[in-house]
């Protein structure tokens, strides 16, 4: 586990993330989406991570493609549609963009490698989600057999920025994670009851829950244990303040530059 600067003392830092990538501007997880977090002055992207059938780590949110690609039309006898079950040279053939808009046609699901270039390129702290780990065994070791190929992604950010945080709802995954690359920070998405969080605290470093229904007593017990939190998914400025009001570390919003703008206003 890496550091919690911001729950330690010193000036409070609050930090922005856009959720997989400025997703309120682009399609999700896509390149433009990254672009479109660094237009809007983000520090920092959040993406989801999966695994192709060749082994291949892609960036998409659902398990599934239908909602954000056209592979019924691409690929129309081969429902179901997990990711799991393609490889990256048929994910590539499928157009991730224009269910969001037409301006976007044929963006691609891009590789994680792709998404760190882009990312590196822009100046951009990454908060990864491996999403739903138990579908894709070993994906740990394969994240961090990426990292350790990229090695900048293993520094610590700007000031107190962390360049890289790896987080998951399955905890167990979080941990493996942990294991494979205990030099950086990782996080535990949901909410951790109040009585177990001491013992999460040996190798985790922040606690990411639903905004919805969390409290200042919570954010505070996070912070007792030294830990830090950044609640999910907040796209107005009356809830992002509330928040803040709480003591929360990170915003994480489809819509980068409101978190930007309400966390310089405070
Ligand atoms: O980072 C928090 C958030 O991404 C978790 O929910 O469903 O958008 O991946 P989801
Ligand atoms: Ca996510």
């Amino acid at each position: 586990a890496g550091t919690a600067p911001s729950a330690s003392a010193g000036p409070r830092i609050v930090t922005d993330v856009a959720h997989r990538g400025a997703s309120g501007y682009a399609p999700e997880n896509t390149l433009a989406a990254i672009d479109e977090a660094n237009e809007h002055n983000a520090t920092t992207a959040e993406v989801d991570v999966q695994r192709s059938s060749d082994g291949a780590l892609v960036v998409i949110h659902d398990t599934t493609l239908e909602r954000t690609t056209d592979v019924e039309e691409v690929y129309p006898d081969r429902d179901p549609y997990d990711v799991a079950d393609f490889t990256l040279g048929e994910l590539r053939e499928l157009d991730a963009g224009s269910w969001f808009d037409g301006e976007y046609a044929d963006e691609p699901i891009p590789t994680l490698e792709e998404v760190l270039d882009r990312m590196d390129q822009n100046g951009l702290n990454l908060l990864l989600e491996i999403k739903s780990p138990s579908l894709y065994p070993g994906i740990e070791s394969d994240i961090a057999d990426t990292i350790r190929d990229n090695p900048q992604w293993l520094a610590p950010g700007g000031g107190e920025a962390h360049r890289l945080v790896i987080q998951s709802f399955d905890w167990e995954s979080v941990e493996r994670s942990s294991d494979e690359l205990p030099q950086i920070p990782h996080g535990l998405l949901g909410e951790v009851p109040e009585d177990e969080i001491a013992d999460y605290a040996a190798w985790a470093d922040q606690i990411n829950p639903n905004h919805t229904g969390l409290d200042a007593d919570y954010v505070d017990a996070v912070h007792d244990a030294g830990l830090e939190v950044f609640p999910y998914t907040l796209n107005d400025a009356e809830s992002m303040r509330s928040v803040i009001g709480m003591g929360a570390d990170g915003i994480i919003s489809d819509y980068p530059d409101i978190a930007r703008e309400v966390i310089e206003d405070e």
